[in-house]
């Protein structure tokens, strides 16, 4: 039975307890992580959100208290009064933070029960994600998730306090709101007053923080949520935390001086490190001709070598008919020349997995190996050596075709090829702004350019004269924070002036109404003294990710969302009341035979 806590308050966290608290009194609580009876001895380990302590008990000492102590299993609730005491040298345990006292307890109450759980709760427990995720409450008391939650706070604190000293006001913008375009499917909610009307769950607060600098509140920041349905990946949440931030009065310059001051002061505060600024800054199309990527891991090489020049002649016509289409023939030079065959082609296939149509290689050693020997005279497998500057022990990885197709499939190369040869160091952080990126794309999908960032973004001025007559040549003034290839937040400086603004959505194929209707308050408020302005947008738990030294977003995520955007603790989504849905005015569309294609209907 539950037993009161009444008179047996907590004095002290469980972790941070050390030999020199011998002979303290105290009263500790927690969860029961394990119990060993050794007959005359009881020990058990008491967990809490700092670290575990042993519990003593003696069964000659006091048998009503051993008894009690012997009825305790794993994850009972526990406060347990005692002093605190010297282990004998031989029982100190030097893997354990505590593990030079342990405290000898007078009183214990069993303040609740627990069923045996469904899994260990033990970092080295090896349990499905489905089970812990299903359960997440008990995966949370896991010691390495409480540290990441923890530290998550810490970044979240870290980031008010600087921001805060540095002038930043933090203001809080509507969820129920209309949708802004941030290049993903918005989560939409019913209005019931408003009969077919939808609000937009933000994709990012972008629209509200301009209009914040509109009212004169120069510098705003705010730690909120963002939702976007799109496809989930190890990195990608259906929602998660922006640490967002705008400024007015500025050019980028400021905006990334700002920055790189708040990511040295965070690196400092959680890891203790010490990071140099300014960080280099690498335009979008060299970090795309370099590393293939416009989010390089910059902590080893392997960069691409473009042979198309060479290729355009060469004796294989895959080679120079690619660069003949108006492709390219790009290659990276790594030390797995070592590699088996059976190795390499599981590169192909990886290659394969990425868009690549096929990989061509060519192993340096005292004897050259080739996939393309037969197709390749000796001279020009030798250029290619030469060209990629590979020597000895190396491999060369060939793919051609399309070139933002081998930009993906060698971006994406190089860094599994990094991964097998063991050449990332996990202790290091990079730092990198990506900076000029093109201001539109072309998307063949929906046959019109869409903005690469969003609508909002200035032209760098020297090109804004070119929005209409060469709209694909025109540069972005945004910047994108990149840490170990990972994307770490966004930013740019923001269009301020109502007719460069509607120009902008002529060239995103709006009408002027289309334009009017969707975004005609911003316009709007664009007639009423728009300072220039611009920011920036990290992903808190991207960034806590890494600064927690993990690959998987969840872990950064007190309650996450699988790839599928369903809770498995919660059940969300879920169906809901018919009467619900009937005050929505909504009617749920049975859903088809899987066989039954849209144009058989
Ligand atoms: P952007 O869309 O680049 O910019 O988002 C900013 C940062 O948010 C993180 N992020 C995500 N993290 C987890 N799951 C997701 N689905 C997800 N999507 C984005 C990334 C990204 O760099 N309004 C602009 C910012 C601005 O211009 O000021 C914006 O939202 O780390």
């Amino acid at each position: 039975m539950a037993e009161n806590i009444s008179g047996l308050k907590r004095t002290c966290y469980n972790g941070g307890l050390t030999a020199s608290d011998a002979g303290r009194e105290v009263t500790l609580t927690g969860w029961t992580a394990k119990t060993r009876n050794l007959g005359s001895l009881i020990f058990i380990d008491l967990r809490d959100r700092t670290g575990i302590v042993q519990l003593v008990f003696d069964s000659e000492t006091d048998p009503a208290l051993f008894e009690k102590a012997s009825s305790v299993r794993n994850e009972y609730v526990l406060a347990a009064k005692g002093t605190v005491r010297l282990r004998a040298p031989e029982a100190v345990n030097k893997n354990m933070a505590t593990g030079e006292i342990e405290v000898f307890v007078s009183e214990l109450r069993i303040l609740n029960e627990a069923q045996t759980p469904p899994f260990h709760i033990d970092d080295k427990a090896n349990v499905s994600e489905v089970n812990r995720l299903r359960y997440r409450y008990l995966d949370l008391r896991r010691p390495s998730l409480q540290k990441n939650i923890l530290m998550r706070h810490k970044i979240a604190k870290t980031a008010r306090d600087y921001f805060d000293e540095n002038g930043f006001v933090e203001i809080e913008t509507p969820f129920l709101t209309k949708s802004t375009p941030e290049g993903a499917r918005d989560y939409l909610v019913p209005s019931r007053i408003h009969h077919g009307k939808f609000y937009a769950l933000p994709q990012s607060p972008q629209l509200f923080k301009q209009l914040l600098m509109i009212s004169g509140f120069d510098r705003y920041m705010q730690i909120v949520k963002c939702f976007r349905d799109e496809d989930l990946r190890a990195d990608r949440q259906p929602e998660f935390t922006q640490i967002d931030l705008e400024m007015s009065f500025v050019e980028a310059e400021d905006v990334m001086n700002v920055n790189e001051g708040f990511l040295k002061r965070l690196f400092k505060e959680t890891l203790g490190m010490d990071i140099k600024t300014p960080f280099p800054r690498i335009p979008y199309s060299e970090a795309m001709r370099r590393f293939g990527s416009d989010k390089p891991d910059v902590r080893f090489g392997l960069e691409l070598t473009d042979i198309s020049a060479f290729a355009a002649d060469c004796s294989f016509a895959v080679f120079s008919n690619a660069v003949k289409e108006g492709g390219a023939v790009r290659a990276i030079a790594a030390p797995a020349g070592h590699f088996t065959r059976k190795e390499i082609d599981k590169l192909t296939e990886f290659v394969k997995t990425q868009g690549g149509s096929g990989m061509a290689w060519i192993a340096v050693n005292d004897e050259i190996r080739s996939s393309v020997s037969k197709v390749l005279t000796a001279d020009e497998i030798n250029e290619i050596i030469r060209l990629t500057g590979a020597v000895k022990g190396d491999l060369v990885c060939i793919v051609s075709g399309k070139s933002n197709v081998i930009y993906t499939v060698l971006g994406a190369l190089r860094c599994e090829l990094a991964e097998k040869l063991g050449l990332i160091d996990n202790k290091r952080f990079e730092f990198l702004w990506v900076t000029e990126f093109p201001l539109l794309e072309y998307s063949e999908e929906e046959g019109r350019y869409v903005a690469m960032h969003h609508p909002f973004t200035s032209p760098v001025p020297e090109d804004a004269d070119k929005l209409e007559s060469d709209p694909g040549s025109v540069r972005a003034d945004a910047y994108d924070i990149v840490l170990n290839g990972y994307e770490i937040g966004g930013g740019s400086i923001r269009i301020h002036d109502r007719e460069l603004q509607q120009r902008m959505f002529a060239a995103l194929g709006f009408t002027k109404e289309a334009a009017e209707e969707r975004f005609g308050f911003l316009l709007d408020a664009f007639k009423y003294g728009a300072p220039p302005h611009g920011g920036l947008a990290y992903g808190l738990d991207r960034l806590a990710m890494l600064i927690c030294g993990t690959d998987n977003i969840k872990d950064t995520i007190a309650f996450p969302k699988v790839q599928n955007a369903s809770c498995l603790m919660s059940s969300a989504p879920d169906y809901v009341e018919d009467k619900q849905l009937e005050e929505l005015n909504i009617s749920v569309v049975p859903l088809k035979k899987e066989n039954e294609s849209d144009n058989n209907e």
